[in-house]
Order: structure tokens, then sequence, then C-alpha cells
């Protein structure tokens, strides 16, 4: 394939958030939209909270979750746009601290340096969202033109079912919806 005619390439960060579990919802739409997709899970999330192997089957790459060592090649190409979908209560709040400590971190604090557009579906309970440092860090991230999802807390409604999670709200974010 030609350098010209290569699609865009989409990064999906997966942080840690029960929901994740449907995150191939995301993919599948996405690749639907033209994009190609690469998968960068934080640490936690790889540890049974997605079925990895169908994510990686899905996307036709490796899920990326450490750091590569210097001799090993980049194994996805420059995003042209980032989506982190969930988003944690962790993540977001250590994001908007300029913390990188894991490879999913690194590539958000460097995003934004980037230029390239972020969206944000986050999945945070209320009494966390509460938290006025998770206030705080969304003033902050929406300050950079970071674009956040509906607020969603996964937790059941009264009949016991859980609201849908608006996965493709994060593509019409990055085109500008
Ligand atoms: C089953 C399960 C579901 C969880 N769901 C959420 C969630 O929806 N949102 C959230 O912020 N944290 C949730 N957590 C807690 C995060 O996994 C925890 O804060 C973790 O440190 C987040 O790491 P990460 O941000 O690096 O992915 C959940 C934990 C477990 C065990």
């Amino acid at each position: 394939m030609t350098e010209q005619a290569r699609k865009p390439f989409l990064y999906v960060v997966v942080c840690a958030a029960g929901i994740a579990a449907d995150v191939s919802k995301l993919i599948t739409a996405a690749q639907e939209r033209d994009w190609e997709v690469g998968v960068i899970a934080t640490p936690v999330a790889m540890n049974g909270f997605f079925d990895t192997a169908a994510v990686e089957a899905l996307t036709g790459r490796p899920i990326r979750s450490a750091w590569r060592t210097p001799a090993d090649p980049r194994p996805f190409p420059p995003p042209d746009a980032v989506v982190v979908a969930p988003a944690t209560f962790n993540t977001v709040n250590k994001w908007a601290a300029g913390i990188a400590d894991t490879l999913a971190l690194g590539t958000l604090c460097e995003a934004y340096g980037l230029g390239v557009p972020i969206s944000v579906l986050p999945c945070v309970a209320d009494a966390l969202a509460a938290h006025p440092a998770y206030r705080d860090s969304l003033t902050r991230l929406r300050g950079m033109g970071v674009r956040f999802g509906e607020p969603y807390t996964g937790e059941a409604e009264q009949g016991g079912g859980r609201p849908e999670f608006e996965w493709e709200r994060a593509l019409d974010l990055l085109a500008g919806g």
C-alpha cells in the first residue's frame, strides 16, 4: 500500500473499567468509518477486562501496553486521532496531571502536543466523579481541547439493566459532532 493510500490511524486507549469488555463495538464501528485501529491498553485493563485475543484478531495488530525496547521498531504509525474509551477516574486524573507512568498515559500526554483530535468516553461512578480532583481534571483537559462524551457511571438502573454505553459517540466527537 502506498503512503498516499494509507487509511487514517486511530489509537484506541482502553482503561480498566468493566465496560471495556465491549470495546470491540468501538473498534468495529471505527473500521466501518474507514479508520485503521491500533489498541493501547493500560496494564490493569490487560488483566481480564476485555478479550485481548479477539481485539488483536479484529485489528490485525498486537495490543500495546508496555514501552518497546529501544531496539524495537515502532509498532504503530503515529496517530491521526486518539480515542480513550472507556476512560477511568485514575487515568483521567493522571493524564490531566501530566503523569506518564504507563504507555497509555505517555501516549495521551504526548497526543496533546501532536495536535491530533482526542475524544474521551469516561466510565466513572458518581461517588468518584464527585471528587474535586476529577472535576479539575475535566476542566484542564477540556481546556486542552479534549472532547468528552456524556458522563456514564457504569451503575445498574432501577430495573437491573445498564444504560447503553455510546461507543460511537467517541467517533462522532472526533468528527466535530
Ligand atoms: C471489575 C472492576 C470494574 C471497574 N470499573 C471501573 C470503572 O468503571 N471506572 C473506573 O474509573 N474504575 C473502575 N475500576 C477500578 C480501576 O480498574 C482501577 O482504578 C485501576 O487502577 C484503573 O487503572 P487504569 O486507569 O490504569 O486502567 C474497576 C475495577 C474493577 C476490578
